[in-house]
């Protein structure tokens, strides 16, 4: 059943067979189309939406190679059927879209693949496919064997956002053995000038945004942990050219939807192509297929700006408040929370627990959290982790009598569990000891005193979806602070056959979305937050079944500013927690004010993390009064259009950051400056965004300070003439509202 030039046929699937569920679109504002088609005559591919479009088509060899990714083009514009230019044995100068290894590739391929004859020569060719509005489902097959392979392009109509993934099907009658998996491969046009912006990280030091120029050779983004990990967000932005600002110039992005081992790699190869190849990390992955059986990838998520990074995050937020969210098109607005970590670390009681939710509630807070130390004998971290119940010494009547105190106060209640990790030191530990990922007859390796359950294994994820379930069930929780402090380290997975151990990679990460989705579908009202050790599990996976994720336990709104910074880059401030905590910091006891706090903490969705206790009567009234003034602001912060006017990065003295309502009519202004030199005057920051001839009135925030400045003024005028703020000393920062008259 190969294919060739002369045997290219177009063959209709039924859509019930189609493994996917079709994407729903939603709702898309009255300019916004999306489209797909298919030329008959040229085999082009071609997906239209927002201002993007993206082609591809089927070569003279019968592989799928990208022919356009880029600005939206007219309608009738020629893009042509691509010529197959084979395989040189020197470059590979065929971009593309999921090359199998085989046939003589060079470049990084889509898929590797190992047949039990020894044959692991695998070309994929175009077989068939399906389009249902603005979806392209594809069939591939090697040109002998029966491995198919089903590629799934989705276009959002909005932001021109482009949905990509593969599922790898063993149709013959022996045993495949899938050695790496993409979920696709993204090319770009032929350059020299392309730099790549991604963002590094560690423990505390989250979302450092990075840039380098792209040059021959490859660069590896990658977690080989197990889970997403701090080192790396699965994100990419390449520019045009080094010309490309915030605000100006063309950028592709992208972002992986997986929440385990995963890598993307950048290559510019001799001819100065651009590969981007994205999916599950191929280090230490074989999945091992049985006749009929399936591989799935996860979703890749790739776009294009024409107007810089700024418009990057802009679609980039647009696109996950309207698809990936669990409450997706419309989350609503974070609730101001109260996390009890810093204030009491593991000693929470229920007294103690009260007693911050009474002065809590004072100020504002819509929902507190109890965090670690609830439950067990969990007085430290080393016992304690998987037996899920209240420890009977702190809370002698369980949980109720604290929920109720807390609605009570009318907040309503949160509680931190870490669901997949066990301590040696408890109950279910010397129970099932073989329940943690392990190798038999080796060491297991602790990390904060614990181990890693193994989520593969079905009587794990029934153990921790019931504790979840009773917990919910039987107590009134409205969140869920889901952590889960340390990485895997000798991966085994003992219960299973050798030639099927390594698929832990991915069947692990497939059961804790698998709990999540059921806990969700139990308990629909409960909101959840992805916590790892800080932000170590950030990804567009795990943000289609939680609600919020903790950025870093770095809480020092200075570090923070440049680590929200980053985080901006490739995910929405709706889901970026940013608490307010004590001063001097506990993480590098730096000293900062009430309000150069809040306002550092107001850039995402805010929460509170100081021990109130200690807080005097005047600094609980300045909070008071700036979590009014946050609820007044949050919908603008959390689901507006970000405009970063002034790095906090690179030694930067002065920051600034602005939101605009997706309506125009509200925009907000933060400004930050590190330390004041010889009297310089604050610089002046320029608004963006704003409705040119609508009146906007100015109102400073609570406790915050501009030099004299009409009341109010037209758009043009702010942005033209620009904002003076006044800051002075060390750590100030102020804030102001636009608001249309
Ligand atoms: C992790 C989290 C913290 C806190 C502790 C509790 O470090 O990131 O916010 O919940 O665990 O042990």
């Amino acid at each position: 059943m190969a294919m060739n030039r002369s045997s290219l046929r177009i063959v209709w699937i039924a859509l019930a067979m189609s493994p996917w569920p079709m994407t729903a679109v939603a709702a898309t504002p009255a300019n916004s189309t999306s489209d797909a088609s298919f030329n008959a005559s040229t085999h082009v591919f071609r997906l239209d939406g927002g201002d993007v479009t993206y082609a591809f088509g089927v070569n003279t060899d019968g592989a799928l190679e990208s022919v356009y990714w880029g600005a939206r083009l007219a309608p009738g514009d020629p893009l042509e059927r691509p010529k197959a230019k084979g395989r040189a044995f020197e470059i590979d100068d065929t971009p593309e879209e999921y090359p199998g290894w085989g046939g003589g590739l060079l470049a990084e391929p889509a898929v590797k693949a190992s047949f039990p004859d020894g044959n692991r020569d695998l070309v994929l060719q175009y077989v068939s496919h399906k389009i249902n509005g603005a979806t392209i489902q594809i069939v591939l097959r090697d040109i002998q064997r029966d491995l198919f392979v089903t590629l799934q392009y989705s276009m959002d109509a909005d932001t021109g956002i482009l949905a990509r993934s593969a599922e790898i099907a063993n149709k013959t009658n022996s045993p495949v053995l899938i050695e790496q998996a993409a979920a696709g491969e993204w090319n770009l046009p032929a350059s020299s000038h392309y730099s790549l912006r991604y963002l590094s990280g560690r423990w505390g030091g989250e979302t450092q945004l990075q840039s380098r120029a792209i040059e021959p050779g490859t660069t590896v983004l990658e977690s080989r942990r197990g889970t997403t990990g701090h080192e790396f967000a699965p994100w990419f932005a390449v520019a045009q050219d080094t010309a490309v600002t915030e605000w100006d110039g063309q950028v592709w992005f992208g972002a992986l939807a997986w929440s385990g081992s995963w890598r993307i790699t950048i290559a510019q190869d001799p001819l100065q192509q651009v590969r981007i190849v994205g999916g599950f990390n191929p280090f230490d992955f074989e999945y091992a297929l049985a006749p009929g059986q399936t591989l799935a990838s996860p979703m890749f998520y790739g776009g294009v700006a024409q107007h810089g990074f700024s418009e990057v995050s802009q679609l980039e937020s647009r696109f996950q408040l309207a698809h990936i969210l669990p409450q997706a098109p419309q989350p609503r607005v974070r609730p101001v929370l109260y996390n009890s970590w810093e204030a009491t670390t593991f000693h929470v009681t229920e007294q103690g627990q009260e007693q911050l939710a009474d002065k809590a509630a004072s100020i504002g807070v819509e929902r507190f959290v109890m965090d670690d130390g609830w439950f067990s004998t969990r007085k430290d971290d080393h016992s304690g982790l998987g037996d899920w119940y209240p420890d009977p010494t702190k809370f002698p009547n369980g949980l109720k009598p604290l929920i109720d105190h807390i609605h009570g106060l009318g907040m309503d209640f949160g509680l931190w569990v870490e669901p997949e990790m066990v301590n040696e030191n408890s109950d279910l530990y010397r129970k099932h000891p073989d329940w943690i990922i392990h190798f038999d007859g080796r060491p297991r390796t602790q990390a904060r005193s614990q181990f890693v359950l193994n989520m593969a294994l079905p009587e794990v994820r029934q153990y921790v979806l019931g504790f979840l379930d009773k917990l919910l069930a039987e107590n009134d929780i409205s969140f869920l602070k889901w952590d889960a402090n340390r990485n895997f380290a000798e991966p085994g997975w003992p219960q299973v056959a050798p030639d099927q151990q390594k698929k832990l990679y991915v069947d692990y990460v497939e059961g804790y979305y698998g709990v999540l989705r059921e806990l969700r579908a139990r308990h629909p009202k409960v909101e959840i937050e992805s916590c790892s050790g800080g932000g170590g599990r950030v990804d567009l996976g795990v943000m289609k079944l939680t609600d919020e994720v903790w950025t870093s336990d770095n809480t020092d709104p200075f570090d923070r500013l440049s680590i929200q910074d980053g985080f901006t880059y490739a995910y929405t401030p709706q889901v970026m927690m940013a608490w307010v905590t004590d001063s001097p910091n506990w993480y590098n006891r730096r000293s900062t004010s009430v309000t150069y706090r809040f306002l550092s903490a107001m850039q995402g969705s805010l929460g509170l993390g100081m021990d109130l206790n200690k807080w005097t009567p005047e600094d609980l009234e300045t909070s008071k009064a700036l979590i009014a003034e946050y609820k007044q602001i949050r919908s603008v912060v959390q689901q507006g259009m970000l405009y970063r006017l002034v790095s906090p990065r690179e030694g930067s003295n002065f920051s600034s950051t602005e939101s605009v309502a997706q309506d125009g009519n509200k925009a907000v202004v933060f400004a930050f400056l590190h330390s004041e030199q010889m009297q310089y005057p604050t610089p002046t920051v320029f608004p963006r965004g704003l409705r040119a001839g609508t009146i906007y009135a100015i109102r400073a925030l609570a406790g915050s300070t501009v030099e004299s400045t009409p009341e109010s003024a037209s758009g043009d005028f702010w942005m033209h003439h620009g904002v003076a703020f006044r800051l002075e000393g060390d750590y100030d920062a102020a804030a102001i509202e636009l608001i249309a008259r």
